[in-house]
C-alpha cells in the first residue's frame, strides 16, 4: 500500500531545515508519496529544488491563506487557520488524480512540517482499512494524548484534558485515513467557518468515521511514534535593518 503524506509549508527562516529533516525521514519509507502544499501565491524555488533534490516521489502544489482569512480571525491566535486550504488542496489533487483511474491501495495522512516522525509509525499507518489512530506526544499540554481503547480494542474515547467532548479529540498527527474512503467522501474536507481551536481534525474526521469505526494502532495506542514538535524561531536581530549576511546564499 502506498502511503500519501500531505504536508502544508509557508515561508520562513526555518523553512528549510524543516523539510529537510522530513525527507530524510521519508526517504526511509517505501512506498510513499509527497504532496507538500506551499501556503503561497507561487511555488517558491526553495521548495522545488529542495524536492527535486530529495529523491522522493512527490507532487507540489500551493495555496495562499487569504489574508483577509488570517486577519479576519486574528484577534483569536488558535482560530487563525493554519495549513487548513493547504491540506484541502492535497485531498482534491488527491480526488483529482484518481477520478478516472484505479487508486492504489493506501493510505492519506496530514503531515505538518515541524514534527517528528519515527520510522515504525508509516508501518503503522500503512494497512489502514478506513481510519486509524494513535497517541501524539506533547500536545493539549500532556506528554502525550491518546485515544482511549477498551479491552476489546475499541475507541471509546479520548484521554486528553483540553476539551475531552470533542468528537474527535485528537491533533492532525494523530490518525490516517484510507485512500479508500477519501474517495468515497468527496465532501470530507477541513472546515474553516466556525472552527473552534482544537475542532479542525473533527471537521474532517466526522464526515468520514463514527468514534466505533477508528481502528487503533500503535499496539493498541500505548506507543508514542509521533511527537508535536515545534521549532523555535532563530533570532535574527544581528542581521540588523539591511540584512548582514549575503541575502544570496539560501538558508
Ligand atoms: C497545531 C496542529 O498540530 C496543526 O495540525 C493545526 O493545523 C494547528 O495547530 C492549527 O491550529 O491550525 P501547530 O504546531 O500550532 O499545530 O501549527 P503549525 O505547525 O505552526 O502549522 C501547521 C502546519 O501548517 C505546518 O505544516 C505549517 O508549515 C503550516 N502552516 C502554518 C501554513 O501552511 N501556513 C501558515 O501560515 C502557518
Ligand atoms: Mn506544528
Amino acid at each position: 500500500p502506498t502511503i500519501f503524506v500531505i504536508t502544508p509549508t509557508y515561508t520562513r527562516p526555518v523553512q528549510k531545515a524543516e523539510l529537510t529533516r522530513l525527507a530524510n525521514t521519508f526517504l526511509h519509507v517505501q512506498n510513499l508519496h509527497w504532496v507538500v502544499v506551499e501556503d503561497s501565491p507561487r511555488r517558491t524555488n526553495l521548495v522545488s529544488n529542495l524536492l527535486e533534490k530529495a529523491g522522493l516521489n512527490f507532487t507540489h502544489l500551493n495555496v495562499e491563506t487569504p489574508k483577509s482569512l488570517k486577519l479576519g480571525l486574528s484577534w483569536m491566535p488558535s482560530h487563525t487557520p493554519r495549513g487548513t486550504l493547504q491540506r484541502n488542496l492535497g485531498l482534491h489533487w488527491l480526488r483529482d488524480s484518481f477520478s478516472n483511474t484505479q487508486p492504489p491501495a493506501g493510505v492519506v495522512y496530514f503531515a505538518d512540517d515541524d514534527n517528528t516522525y519515527s520510522l515504525e509509525l508509516f508501518e503503522e499507518m500503512r494497512y489502514t482499512k478506513r481510519v486509524s489512530v494513535w497517541p501524539v506526544a506533547f500536545v493539549g499540554g500532556l506528554r502525550y494524548e491518546s485515544p482511549k481503547v477498551s479491552p476489546a480494542g475499541r475507541v471509546v474515547g479520548w484521554k486528553t484534558v483540553f476539551d475531552p467532548n470533542r468528537p474527535f479529540a485528537i491533533d492532525m498527527a494523530g490518525f490516517a485515513v484510507s485512500i479508500k474512503l477519501i474517495l468515497e467522501r468527496p465532501q470530507a474536507s477541513f472546515k474553516l467557518d466556525g472552527v473552534k481551536g482544537g475542532y479542525q481534525e473533527t471537521s474532517l474526521l466526522k464526515d468520514l468515521v463514527t468514534l466505533d469505526g477508528l481502528e487503533p494502532k500503535a499496539a493498541n495506542c500505548t506507543k508514542v511514534l509521533v511527537w508535536h514538535t515545534r521549532t523555535e524561531r532563530p533570532t535574527l536581530v544581528n542581521e540588523g535593518k539591511r540584512g548582514f549576511t549575503d541575502p544570496r546564499v539560501e538558508v
